[in-house]
Parts: C-alpha cells; structure tokens; sequence
C-alpha cells in the first residue's frame, strides 16, 4: 500500500509504499503547458498515459533495457523501483519541431542527422533551462560517465521506439527522457513514455498525436491519446 505521499507533479503523484525500495506513482487527469501556466482536468487522460507507460516499459524491459517499471497495480497507478533522479531533462530529436524549430527558425520537421541530444536542468525556479554538458558537470548534476551513458542509453531507446512507432504508421519527431541511479550506482530510465512526453505524427495524414494537441488547442486530447495506445496494441511487441 502507498503511504506518504512523496511528490506531487503537474501530471502524477508519487507515494512511498512500505517497501524503501519501490515508489507507487499515479497519473492524473490533469494537462498542463508553458510550464504549468495552461492547466486542464482531462477526465481519462491519467489512465491513458499509465496504459501506454506500462505498455512501452513492458516492452523495453523485455528486450533488455534497465527501467524502473516494475508493474501495473489498478488503471492508473503502477510500482517502479526508487532512483535518484538525475535533475536533467534528456530530449532527443529526430525531426525539428517545438523550441528546436523556433530557436533556428527551420521548416517544421527538416530531419535531423543525427538524432539531437539537448538537456534541460529541471528546476522550477529556474524553469527548466537548457543546459549543456560541460554546465551540467561544472555544476554538479551529473558526472561525465553519467552523461555519457545517458547519451548511449537515449540513442537506444531512440533506435527502439523509432522502429516501434514507424511499424504503426507514426514519425517519433522528439521525446523527453529522464533517468535516476540506483544505490548501486546503475543508471536507469525513469519516469514516464507517454504522448505528453512525446511529440508523434501521424505519418498518413500528419496529424499531431501527442500534447501538442492540447498546446495548441487543436482539439480534444482524450482520443489522439486513446488512438496511441489502440495503434500499441495492435502491433504489440510483447
Ligand atoms: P520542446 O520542443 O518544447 O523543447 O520539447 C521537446 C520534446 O520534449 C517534446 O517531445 C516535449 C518534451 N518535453 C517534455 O516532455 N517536458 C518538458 O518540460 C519539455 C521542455 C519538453
């Protein structure tokens, strides 16, 4: 069972259970944009991103990736072992889009070869800033082995989901990936694989299918989210 109640973010909460090494997360119906500015209650939105986060874990934990997805309890909670969290945002980019495409001015999704790696420093106080590699090492957030593996273990997911994606008809444009250590010193992928965390295309009618939805306000977010996860299903992987 949970018990305190550890973090509460703008999408899930995180519980402590009565085991120190498994934390209890549950997502919630809430949306938010510009950094917690735009927030809505998006009644299945929770269950949604827990469906398709339990979903791809499963998926990465099968062909041999370290996760911290350890399994699903009930529609929107789900247990992961307890990390560190490294305070890095690691966004990988295979097309331009978003802040990428505003910054250089570039057509919307130009391919980018190779794939981009950018961190963000998570801090609200600082709202979550670019920073580079040398800046997160100078300031003490990670060492440069940490980053490295980072970098070697974004560009794996990258190659999986990518492919993944690509096999149900979507372009994967960008995603955000964060990672966390275990006492051990292991650095693993953490947190959540959803369509708030991604920015996915419809390869057939380039459709947004991913909160850029809601950033946007190209519409309801509830069934772009559902049409994910139906499309994961289908061509389950597990
Ligand atoms: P961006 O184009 O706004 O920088 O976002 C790049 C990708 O990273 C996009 O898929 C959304 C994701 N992302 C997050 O999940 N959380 C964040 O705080 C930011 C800035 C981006």
């Amino acid at each position: 069972m949970k018990t305190e109640l550890l973090y509460s973010g703008k999408a899930k909460q995180m519980y402590a259970t009565e085991d120190p090494t498994v934390l209890w997360v549950e997502y919630m119906d809430q949306a938010t944009a510009l950094n917690g500015k735009k927030k809505v209650q998006i009644e299945g939105k929770g269950a949604l991103n827990r469906q398709i986060s339990s979903l791809l874990f499963e998926e990465l934990n099968a062909n041999g990736f370290a996760t911290h997805y350890l399994k699903t309890l009930d529609a929107n909670t789900m247990l992961v072992r307890r990390v560190e969290m490294v305070k890095l945002e690691a966004v990988v980019r295979n097309f331009a889009s978003g802040s990428f495409a505003r910054k250089f001015q570039t057509a919307n999704l130009l391919p980018l070869r190779p794939a981009v790696h950018e961190f963000y420093y998570k801090s609200d106080a600082l709202d979550d800033p670019f920073i580079n590699s040398e800046q997160a090492i100078a300031l003490g957030l990670a060492d440069a082995a940490t980053i490295a593996e980072m970098h070697r273990q974004s560009d794996a997911v990258n190659a999986y989901l990518t492919a993944r994606f690509d096999g149900i008809g979507i372009d994967l444009v960008d995603f955000k990936l964060e990672f966390g250590t275990l006492p051990d010193g292991t650095l693993i992928l953490a947190d959540e694989l959803s369509p708030d965390n991604f920015r996915l295309v419809d390869q057939a009618t380039g459709q947004s299918l991913d909160k850029d939805v809601f950033r946007k306000d190209l519409g309801p977010l509830q069934p772009v989210y559902q049409t994910v996860l139906d499309r994961l299903k289908g061509a389950q992987h597990v």
